[in-house]
């Protein structure tokens, strides 16, 4: 059985890095419990994250307590074959968007988070080979059955987003977005999904971490922008780097990927975090290193 609930939670866990933080089945259940608790009701998955593992271990933890799922979104993906010893069938890392590909990874999601239906299901990456047709197709027949209730993308420009979306109706495009990648805001991506009203989602917030490890002197300007902002704001700067994401008009939900609730309770204080457009700006001109013409 799933939710009700079709909108994602401002902030979504991430679970890209689960298999190595080589949890016990409990540990994993009270991390969700924690998610939960602070209101983070999404969960971003992929078939392939841990070597196609993730899902599996997720499952398992929610078959500990198989209630919690009336009041989770799970999000997951499909689309890229990875070459490992465990798939010899695949010779080379390659993306397939056929539609028996599609089907079958949906079928394969099922079983391993032990679920009914997947509320959102991305393609993970774009496709030369994507057939919109055939995908449109795909969709089609897995929402007639319940498995999937809604469709979106991952990493697609705004024209390849138009294409499968004319053909059947996409929610989102989850792509990179963080002060040291900022393709998406001039790109025409968030453009584009503030035009349709269809929410991007954002992967890697915090750059991996690499906005508080990096000594690169873009990530150091940013850092200090981030801490004297948030000084002001009696917030950390984690916190403000997320808000900086909350802020944009397309009303991105940001994915967050730590193991640690304190670091989730930190992106979910954001949501309260409101910062002028001063503010937003000195961040971004931390990262460029110049004013904005
Ligand atoms: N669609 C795609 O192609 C795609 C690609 C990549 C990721 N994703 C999704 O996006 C999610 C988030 O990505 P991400 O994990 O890269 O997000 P992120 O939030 O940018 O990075 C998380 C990493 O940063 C570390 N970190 C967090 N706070 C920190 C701090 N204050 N100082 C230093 N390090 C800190 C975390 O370590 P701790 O755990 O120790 O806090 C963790 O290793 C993934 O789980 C996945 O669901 C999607």
């Amino acid at each position: 059985m799933t939710n009700t609930l079709d909108t994602l939670s401002p902030i979504v866990a991430g679970v890209w890095r689960m298999a190595s933080w080589n949890w016990t089945p409990q540990e994993r259940l009270r991390w969700i419990e924690g998610c939960l608790d602070l209101g983070v009701t999404s969960f971003d998955h992929a078939d392939l994250y841990g070597g196609y593992t993730v899902e599996s271990l997720f499952g398992e933890a929610l078959a500990l307590a198989p209630g919690l799922r009336q009041q989770m979104q799970l999000v997951t993906k499909c689309g890229i074959q990875l070459r490992l010893p465990s798939r010899p069938a695949t010779r080379i890392k390659h993306y397939d968007t056929s539609a028996g590909h599609i089907e079958r990874s949906v079928e394969q999601s099922l079983r391993a988070l032990r679920t009914d239906a997947i509320e959102l299901l991305l393609l993970h990456r774009p496709d030369a080979l994507l057939d919109a047709d055939e995908v449109a197709g795909a969709f089609e027949r897995l929402q007639t059955a319940g498995k999937v209730l809604r469709f979106g993308v991952s990493n697609f420009s705004p024209a390849q987003f138009a294409l499968l979306h004319a053909r059947y109706p996409l929610v989102t495009n989850q792509v990179e977005c963080h002060p040291l990648h900022r393709a998406p805001l001039t790109d025409g991506t968030f453009d584009q999904a503030q035009q349709l009203r269809a929410r991007p989602m954002i992967w890697s917030p915090l750059a991996g971490g690499r906005l508080f490890t990096s000594e690169a002197a873009d990530a150091m300007r940013v850092r200090g922008a981030l801490a004297a902002i948030g000084e002001a704001h009696g917030v950390s700067a984690a916190t403000v780097a997320f808000a900086w994401l909350l802020r944009l008009p397309s009303r991105p939900h940001v994915i967050a990927g730590s193991r640690r609730l304190e670091a989730m309770e930190e992106a979910v204080a954001a949501t309260r975090v409101w910062l002028d457009a001063q503010e937003w700006t000195e961040i971004l001109v931390a990262a460029s290193g110049e004013d904005v013409a």
